[in-house]
């Protein structure tokens, strides 16, 4: 069966075009060969990008007994454990999907709104003027307490400072995960997959501490943090989760959750000091949850953190019009979809009042889709809305590099190179005549 056409350079070459500029290479590759095409990646193997919306919506709804998504995160399985939700498929997926689900739904999320807004004031608390600031690197420390608290229960400020000390040294050994098994053995206490099983051994006693804490505690009924809800969740079958899922489920949701919700806070602040215009009339309605959410959205649209989903073919399938073989992996095209013309017009334009007259929500799919979308996109909407809400009303920030910061391929995921760097400023500087906006040179780009 052939694959739809794409790119002929070798494998090596569309990889490190793609890391290097992810959003170009998928916008050209689009142009040229239209919505389906084929990529070869050193190390990844071959993908077949779909960015039309139909196809998508077909990919993520109905029967998905023939498509596979844990298998593609199965290089996160020696952290993020074998009952991870992220790496499972089929009934254990949907099990533990079911299971994870409710405490993120609405009404908690509702109430997660409070703490975030608290935690968001502290760090704010801390920020002078004149101060340097690389935006990412700060969003991580907040999302990461963000997570600490509504997702573990965890307020103890020391606690909190141990558990991050733990889990970070984890996480930070990222690019170790990419790497085949044999150099992430255990090969003694200097090799590098030494390290990992000794700091994941530390991370796990945390975790298995904070689970036996939580179990103890007398009003564990009444509590509403994530891990409470999931410790008096029981499935179909009246089971509850075992330890070691409930390990591996807040190792994945602290996985998920931080680096990404900090990064898409990142570009939208940088896409927010870009447009000045979006950027005084946000200012001007701090206090209009409408504007803030499209906004939020806006920002996922056209800045997605995850370019595209995955889903390999178990059997041959028909997608957007190309019969396709089993075993080939299918890649929604997140980014690509969500910058179509037709559906989004002047798409490179970032323009929250779009979602205000109502553009097309199924071709809005940063947190994915169907079975598999995203647990925490309720909540990573939320902590946006609410940390551009408490940050602009208390501090101007001022771009320190002339130029957008540039998009590349860190992991999996779409970050700014350098972080976003910015200036601390008082709010008086906010507005089209201010400080600010003679900073700002150039508007947003691609
Ligand atoms: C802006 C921030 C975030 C973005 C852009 C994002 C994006 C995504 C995407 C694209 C997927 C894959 C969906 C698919 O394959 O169809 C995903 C899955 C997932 N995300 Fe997020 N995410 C974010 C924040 C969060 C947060 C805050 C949490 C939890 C605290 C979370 C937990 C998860 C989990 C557990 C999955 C796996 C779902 C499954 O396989 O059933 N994410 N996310």
């Amino acid at each position: 069966m052939p694959l739809p056409p794409g790119p002929r350079a070798p494998a090596l070459v569309n990889l490190i075009r793609f890391m290097r500029r992810p959003i170009e290479s998928l916008l050209t590759w689009q142009a040229r060969y239209g919505d389906v095409f084929t990529v070869r990646y050193a190390g990844f193997g071959t993908g077949v990008y779909v960015a039309d919306p139909d196809a998508i919506r077909s990919l993520f709804s109905g029967d998905q007994r023939d498509l596979r998504a844990g298998e593609a995160n199965s290089f996160l399985e020696p952290v993020l454990g074998q009952h991870s939700v992220l790496v499972l498929d089929g009934p254990a997926h949907l099990r533990q999907r079911k299971l994870l689900l409710p405490p993120f739904q609405g009404s908690h999320v509702a109430g997660f709104r409070k703490v975030i807004r608290e935690v968001a004031e502290r760090e704010v608390a801390g920020w002078r003027t004149g101060m340097r600031l690389v935006l990412r690197e700060r969003m991580r420390a907040l999302t990461f307490e963000v997570i600490c608290r509504v997702v573990f229960g965890v307020t103890e400020r020391e606690r909190v400072r141990r558990l991050q000390t733990a889990l970070m040294a984890v996480i930070d050994t990222g690019s170790l995960f990419l790497a085949p098994a044999p150099l992430r053995a255990d090969l003694g206490r200097f090799s590098p997959g030494g390290r990992l099983a000794r700091r994941l051994r530390a991370a796990d006693a945390m975790l298995y501490e904070e689970i036996e804490r939580r179990r103890a505690q007398h009003d564990l009924d009444q509590r509403d943090d994530v891990l409470s809800l999931l410790l008096r969740a029981r499935d179909e079958e009246g089971r509850a989760l075992s330890d070691t899922e409930l390990r591996d489920e807040l190792f994945t949701l602290l996985a998920a959750g931080h680096e990404t919700t900090a990064t898409a806070l990142a570009f939208a602040f940088e896409l927010l000091m870009r447009n000045p215009g979006v950027l005084a009339r946000l200012c001007e309605r701090l206090d209009d949850d409408a504007y803030l959410d499209a906004t939020v959205k806006e920002a996922l649209r056209l800045r997605p953190v995850i370019d595209g989903a995955e889903r390999t073919l178990t059997v041959p399938r028909e997608v957007g019009g190309w019969m396709l073989p089993a075993g080939v992996k299918v890649y929604p095209a997140i980014l690509l979809v969500q910058r179509r013309e037709d559906l989004y017009p002047r798409a490179h334009e970032f323009r929250p009042e779009r979602f205000l007259e109502g553009a097309p929500s199924y071709s809005w799919i940063p947190f994915g889709g169907g079975t598999r979308r995203c647990i925490g996109a309720a909540l990573a909407q939320a902590e946006m809305a609410e940390v551009l809400r408490v940050v602009l009303a208390r501090v101007a920030l001022l771009p320190e590099r002339a130029e957008p910061d540039p998009v590349v391929l860190r992991g999996i995921t779409l970050v700014p190179r350098h972080g976003v760097r910015v200036r601390v400023a008082p709010r008086a500087d906010l507005g089209a005549g201010g400080e600010h906006a003679q900073s700002t040179r150039a508007p947003a780009v691609s």
